[in-house]
């Protein structure tokens, strides 16, 4: 396997609205991000992702630019970038960018310009139809909710957004387009940042016969997906990007692909394709999806799970990368999704880490998730800020009559602001994260889970995390080894091998509160064993061809052949 710096580095990933407010306005901002670098360093990171800090208007919290190459006003100036840029360098940090070019805010100049009339030199950088019987050009639903196409009356014609009506699609048909794209792209690299996370950026190529979509039960309108997800040009338009662009620095790029399945993943990733470096892929995070979707509430099963993970283990083993995340600001926390939040919360927190953080690929670190951040509860509809969370619950309650409770269930469990309350600096008034208002309210559990009660605690999750970052500098197994399943069917543990030449790593996760066994495969040699960590205490040599787990125990032993 061809080695690379970005698949020795671990990612910390900043939502920069809730990650820490240093001039009291009650949202996060570039300075505080700043302030916070020694942490980050400590923790051990390699490389932050900044989720979205261009010019914004804020429908979908900087998924919206309205220009890409100003800083959205409540995080700062440009000045504070090349601060926040220059001291991450010196510190060691590598700086990778939010790329969302999939669409604009409707305040984007090009934006603007392009609704103005038919002829406007920016009318094709976007997708303009004309409507059929007063009705739009085709079915397709929006990503949140409602149609996805925008009556314009000023040319009396329909334009395209897949997400918000603020977020209009860019026809990347268009070669104009995709030069202003590669432009702005250079701009940010010639300035010194590492690389790019790219936004939806298997939706950019459309089907440009624009059919529609099928209706799926309780849905009211048409799916997009398969003509405008892993679409017929995108990678033709990866490629372009990459031979333009990517291939001339020496950077990290992961692409956002919900949708892909491992073979078209192999497409975007595999070593002699020349697209990008790795994907987000989602099967894991789409587990207990249902009729409505994430709204549904449902359950996971340990076996699925393990059963997607591996899928995604193997299929990129051979010349493909992947990214491992649980979290991001788009997911619910972890913790509370598929740990124990409660009675096992340190247990399940470090346990779901090990699991994840000792499997082939780029670990992602979402911000919060090194202290084990929860899930949050609001009682009122009225605390949600994401537009998401806001337009489902119009269309699912109000319209479709689904019962409130039930959403409001569902939105504690899969609603993205569990992910973007702010990160809890410590046990002050607003967890310390502002001294003014936040711009929404912190997790109540502050006094309990905060960096400053971990930090110098050796048993805290935060020193966990430490420590599993070092195990990887320190392993090249870890990195490199090939993973391998085992015990399948067993719907209690999670465990699987890692092996690069003589040495093989076993890793045995218990996902439930109760105590389960552990039988080693027979086929599985060796001659030493080392414990590299655990989350419970383990005292004297085991005899690990047959071990109890504790609830949410989990273990890495390093095995030898010679
Ligand atoms: C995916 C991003 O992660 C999400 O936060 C955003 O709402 C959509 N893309 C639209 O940009």
């Amino acid at each position: 396997m061809n080695k690379a710096w970005w698949k020795e580095s671990i990612v910390y990933q900043i939502y920069p609205r809730s990650f820490k407010d240093s001039n009291g306005d009650g949202i996060g901002d570039l300075q505080g991000i700043v302030e916070k670098l020694d942490y980050l360093k400590e923790l051990g990171i390699d490389v932050l992702w900044l989720c979205p800090i261009y010019k914004s208007p804020n429908d979908d919290n900087g998924y919206d630019i309205s220009d890409y190459q100003d800083i959205m006003t409540e995080f700062g100036t440009k000045e504070d970038f090349d601060l926040l840029l220059q001291k991450s360098h010196e510190k060691g940090i590598k700086i990778m960018m939010d790329l969302v070019v999939n669409h604009t805010s409707d305040e984007h100049l090009w934006f603007k310009e392009s609704r103005k009339s038919k002829d406007n030199k920016y009318r094709d950088y976007y997708i303009w139809k004309n409507g059929v019987d007063g009705q739009p050009p085709n079915n397709w639903e929006s990503s949140f909710s409602g149609s996805a196409w925008e009556y314009d009356k000023t040319t009396d014609m329909y334009f395209l957004h897949l997400f918000s009506k603020k977020q209009p699609d860019l026809n990347w048909e268009n070669r104009a387009v995709r030069n202003e794209v590669y432009k702005i792209m250079k701009w940010w690299l010639n300035k010194g940042i590492d690389g790019f996370r790219m936004d939806v950026i298997n939706y950019i190529s459309k089907d440009q016969k624009f059919p529609n979509g099928d209706v799926k039960e309780g849905h009211l309108y048409g799916d997009f997906a398969p003509y405008s997800v892993n679409g017929p040009r995108v990678n033709e338009f990866l490629k372009e990007m990459n031979k333009e662009v990517l291939s001339k620095y020496n950077i990290i790029t992961v692409g956002e692909t919900p949708n892909a399945n491992t073979k078209q993943a192999m497409n975007y990733v595999g070593e002699n394709r020349n697209e990008l470096n790795m994907v987000f892929q989602f099967e894991h995070m789409d587990l207990g999806n249902g009729e409505d979707g994430k709204w549904s509430n449902g359950r996971f099963e340990l076996i699925q799970l393990k059963k997607i993970m591996t899928k995604w283990q193997k299929g990129l083993e051979d010349g493909g990368w992947n990214s491992l995340y649980w979290n991001n600001h788009d997911q619910p926390r972890v913790v509370s999704r598929f740990g124990n939040d409660k009675k096992y919360w340190k247990e399940s927190a470090k346990m779901l880490a090990t699991c994840l953080h000792m499997m082939q690929g780029t670990p992602y670190i979402y911000q919060g998730e090194e202290i084990g951040m929860t899930n949050v509860a609001f009682d009122s509809l009225d605390d949600y800020r994401d537009i998401e969370t806001l337009n489902a619950y119009k269309e699912l309650v109000n319209i479709k009559g689904k019962a409130a409770d039930e959403m409001m269930a569902a939105i504690y469990a899969r609603g993205r602001d569990n992910a973007r309350t702010p990160v809890q600096w410590n046990d002050s008034e607003n967890a310390g994260f502002t001294t003014g208002t936040p711009w929404i309210n912190v997790n109540p559990n502050y006094k309990q889970i905060n960096v400053k009660s971990q930090l110098n605690d050796p048993d805290s999750i935060f020193n966990y995390y430490k420590e599993l970052i070092n195990i990887r500098k320190n392993n090249p197994i870890v990195v490199y080894g090939t993973y391998d399943l085992i015990l399948e069917n067993n719907k209690e543990l999670y465990a699987y091998t890692r092996t690069l030449g003589e040495e093989k790593l076993l890793i045995v996760c218990n996902f439930t509160d109760s105590i389960s066994n552990f039988d080693l495969p027979e086929d599985i040699k060796y001659n030493s064993q080392k414990l590299l960590i655990g989350n419970h205490k383990i005292y004297g040599e085991v005899n690990i061809k047959s071990f109890e787990l504790k609830p949410y125990e989990a273990r890495v032993y390093l095995l030898k052949m010679c």
